[in-house]
């Protein structure tokens, strides 16, 4: 297993090209399911989830070519070979969920593993389930699947009302209904750019859907889609999370291809922590104003609140700020696995069930630490970019699955930083 050696050096500068979205690429990708015509993705992100998904399209039969070194995907699933999602590939990435809603929209039945809980949580899918079973699929579980089928033959639109927002179970919901009979509307549906650009995508391939990006969105079932060419939205949390670098470091970076949108939330607290953005023509550009970081509160929340997905990297800048911190996770029930790592560097954090208190320091130590989870890992690193002294971030394999080159990319800035094989 690779792990990362840092040493704490000063200010960055330079520019940071940003990718397109995991997050996003994730469930445009099973949308290929819903036609026999070729979907091709540009500006995908080259990442070990996106290899995942690819795996899982090809056990079903779907063609996949990865092109200009993986940044474009041709999917073609003209002739499904198979329509059982196996345990084997879904237990290593719980996206894979997301394949069930398109093929029982498109050929009426599937066989989809139950995907683990992870590190954040238990994470069920029964908000998945219950929108399914609400457009009219059967769905048993049984020895680890949901065997499903469309009673009808066919799904058929209905009102699905989430009792909380799940961003998946909005995504499965949403490719489904294309191909249902009739009207669906997702209420309290998610919001986040990716399903905006999941359906501007399925929109192409000729579905009609409304309200994409507010907490209703309606679709008029479809008999068939066709193909389509779609560019996969800029990852708003590769963008925040670079946004962090100068921001720890000192100095200034611009993010290419940054869009002040996708970041709104976030923003207003790197504002109130004294850090200054602005829009260039190129993406964002983020520079410390001066002195210390301010201490500040956050609370993560569904689009377009702070989102679940920075809280570890944030909770990285507060850790030197100026002042306590307290930062809220309301989205995960585990999500502060970062805490202890940080704390061997000299962070004091205290935490309590779903609140963690961070008061600051003048400046972290490096240390040996273990990334636990995705997000976690990477704040790992960015704690690591000002402390003194160096530190060996393990087991980042969890890094690669949500960031590309992050040695080359931080590097580039003047980061002392470099894989070590393992
Ligand atoms: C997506 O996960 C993202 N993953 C996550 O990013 C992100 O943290 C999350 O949305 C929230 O924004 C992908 O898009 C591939 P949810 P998802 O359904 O869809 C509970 C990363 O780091 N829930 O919005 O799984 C769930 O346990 C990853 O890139 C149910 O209880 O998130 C969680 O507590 C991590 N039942 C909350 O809802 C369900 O059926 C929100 O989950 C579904 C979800």
């Amino acid at each position: 297993m690779d792990s990362i050696l840092v040493k704490g050096n000063g200010p960055l500068n330079g520019a940071i090209p940003i990718a397109g979205a995991k997050n996003a690429c994730l469930t445009l990708m099973p949308a290929t399911l819903l036609t026999d015509a070729p979907l091709t993705l540009t500006n995908a992100p080259r990442l070990s989830d996106i290899r995942t998904m690819t795996q899982l399209l090809q056990s079903l039969g779907t063609e996949v070519a990865s092109l200009q070194g993986g940044q474009v995907l041709a999917l073609s699933s003209h002739g499904l070979t198979s329509h059982t999602a196996d345990y084997d590939i879904v237990r290593k990435m719980r996206a894979s969920i997301l394949v069930l809603g398109p093929m029982l929209a498109r050929d009426g039945h599937a066989i989809v593993s139950l995907p683990g809980g992870c590190a954040i949580g238990a994470r069920p899918v029964d908000l998945h389930l219950r929108a399914l079973e609400a457009m009219g699929a059967q769905l048993d579980l049984r020895d680890g699947y949901i065997h499903a089928r469309a009673k009808a033959g066919r799904l058929q639109g209905a009102i699905v009302e989430f009792p909380f927002v799940s961003v998946g179970a909005t995504e499965n919901a949403l490719m489904a209904a294309t191909l249902a009979r009739g009207t669906t509307v997702l209420k309290n549906a998610a919001r986040e750019p990716e399903i905006v650009d999941l359906a501007q995508c399925l929109r192409r391939m000729g579905a009609q859907i409304a309200g994409e990006g507010t907490g209703t969105i309606t679709v008029e079932g479809v008999t068939g889609l066709g193909g389509a060419t779609h560019p996969v939205v800029t990852d708003r949390i590769e963008l925040g999370t670079y946004m962090l670098a100068p921001a720890i470091c000192g100095g200034e970076v611009e993010l290419l291809g940054g869009r002040i949108d996708l970041v709104a939330a976030f923003c207003e607290k790197l504002d109130q922590a004294g850090i200054a953005v602005s829009e260039t023509p190129r993406g964002l550009k983020v520079a410390r104003r001066n002195g210390r970081v301010r201490a500040v509160d956050v609370v993560t929340e569904p689009f377009p609140g702070f989102p679940t997905d920075l809280q570890a990297q944030m909770m990285a800048l507060l850790c030197t700020a100026d002042g306590t911190s307290v930062l809220e996770e309301r989205i995960f029930e585990n999500r502060f696995m970062h805490a202890p790592e940080l704390a061997r560097m000299g962070a004091r954090i205290e935490v309590r069930g779903g609140t963690a208190t961070v008061t600051g320091v003048e400046r972290l130590k490096g240390a040996r630490v273990m990334a636990t989870d995705l997000r976690a890992s990477v704040s790992l690193i960015l704690a690591a970019l000002a402390a003194e002294g160096e530190t060996v971030v393990s087991r980042v394999y969890h890094l690669d699955r949500g960031y590309e080159r992050v040695e080359e990319k931080l590097g580039a800035c003047g980061a002392l930083i470099e894989r070590i094989p393992g």
